[in-house]
């Protein structure tokens, strides 16, 4: 065949091919297949050497002008594939923002911690740190360095879930759940020099039947104030202006005597009964007033136990049940309900 007719076949040919091709894949084999170094049209054009002379030019052209017309043809058809893959992606891809979403039901915070962030607020506005601590924690922590020796009754395995018996010394290496938050007094004080201002809320544990009143494990908010000149005033101040933040302007506090051994003087604070306005309801048992929390001026024991000089700094501190605060605030009768995980129960706060 004269290479004129070879070179108009391979055109008709591969233009043909080009134009089945369904992939970019196969639109590669097809360029390689005419022309790639051991293609069709290169095959052809490597004949040229044999022609006569004065027919080179005429038949280069030709080739030039099919080389260039399969290129071409092969951009041509590339971006026909392109657009093709990407509208079948578009296709495959589409939302229907037409379709309902899906509904995530948000949760609700647990009245306990309701109330412990409430108090974190409180606080931190007034300056103090939120310390955390651990419920597992040495009987040294938890009593002794407290000033609370061997016979008193919260020592007793009978109040206290004993983890171990201490080994070397079984005052103070015994294992336990801490019984209270007040340990944290301790670990904070081993922590940080004064002054320090912090609050620590958290599990404690202590052996009650669980009733409408009581449960095994519970939370309290521990909170503490070492620095120098530090007074009775101070803690009476401080904790009425919580009261306040907690139950408004018009709350009132009462003060009463009582006993701590980490305390000296100590104090037992009750809040008027905010259902009777102190007149006695079954809310406050009749009394008029409902007890919120523990405090004191810190024992000098306590402070001097820790390596704080106490002709130089004095504090005070107090330890309240956050339970008791959390079913005044939402009206909640029985204990059982914050610790069984009803969400019918849950839903309301
Ligand atoms: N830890 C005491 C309790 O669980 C409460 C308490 C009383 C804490 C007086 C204190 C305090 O920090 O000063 O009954």
């Amino acid at each position: 065949m004269a290479m004129k007719e070879q070179l108009a076949k391979i055109k008709e040919e591969a233009l043909a091919a080009i134009q089945e091709t369904s992939a970019a894949g196969n639109l590669d084999a097809v360029r390689v297949k005419y022309l790639g170094k051991k293609g069709e049209l290169t095959a052809v054009l490597k004949q040229m050497g044999k022609l006569p002379a004065e027919e080179r030019p005429a038949i280069g052209q030709i080739a030039n002008e099919v080389r260039a017309a399969l290129t071409d043809a092969i951009a041509a058809q590339n971006k026909v594939l392109a657009d093709a893959a990407l509208n079948a992606k578009l296709a495959a891809e589409t939302v229907d923002v037409t379709i309902p979403g899906k509904k995530t039901d948000l949760g609700h915070k647990h009245p306990i911690t309701i109330v412990i962030d409430e108090m974190k607020d409180i606080f931190t506005g007034m300056g103090f740190q939120v310390a955390e601590g651990p419920e597992i924690e040495l009987a040294a922590y938890n009593f002794t360095r407290l000033n609370t020796e061997e016979g008193h009754p919260g020592r007793e395995w009978t109040d206290t879930f004993y983890i171990t018996e201490g080994k070397d010394d079984p005052k103070n290496d015994a294992v336990l759940l801490r019984s209270q938050t007040s340990p944290m007094q301790i670990r904070v004080m081993e922590a940080q020099k004064p002054p320090i201002r912090i609050i620590a809320p958290g599990r404690v544990y202590r052996k009650d039947e669980a009733d409408a009143a009581h449960s095994p494990m519970f939370h309290q908010i521990e909170g503490m104030v070492v620095d120098k000149g530090v007074t009775m005033a101070d803690l009476k101040g401080t904790l009425n202006e919580v009261v306040k933040s907690l139950y408004g302007e018009e709350a009132q506090t009462r003060f009463r005597p009582h006993h701590f051994p980490f305390t000296e003087p100590s104090c037992e604070v009750d809040v008027q009964c905010f259902a009777c306005k102190g007149k006695g309801c079954p809310v406050c048992k009749g009394e008029g007033w409902i007890e919120v929390l523990g405090a004191g001026m810190i024992h000098p024991k306590v402070l001097e136990g820790c390596g704080i000089d106490t002709d130089i700094y004095s504090g005070w501190a107090f330890g309240m049940g956050v339970e008791r605060l959390a079913m005044m605030r939402f009206g909640i009768n029985n204990l059982k309900l914050c610790f069984e995980n009803d969400v019918r129960f849950l839903e309301q706060f």
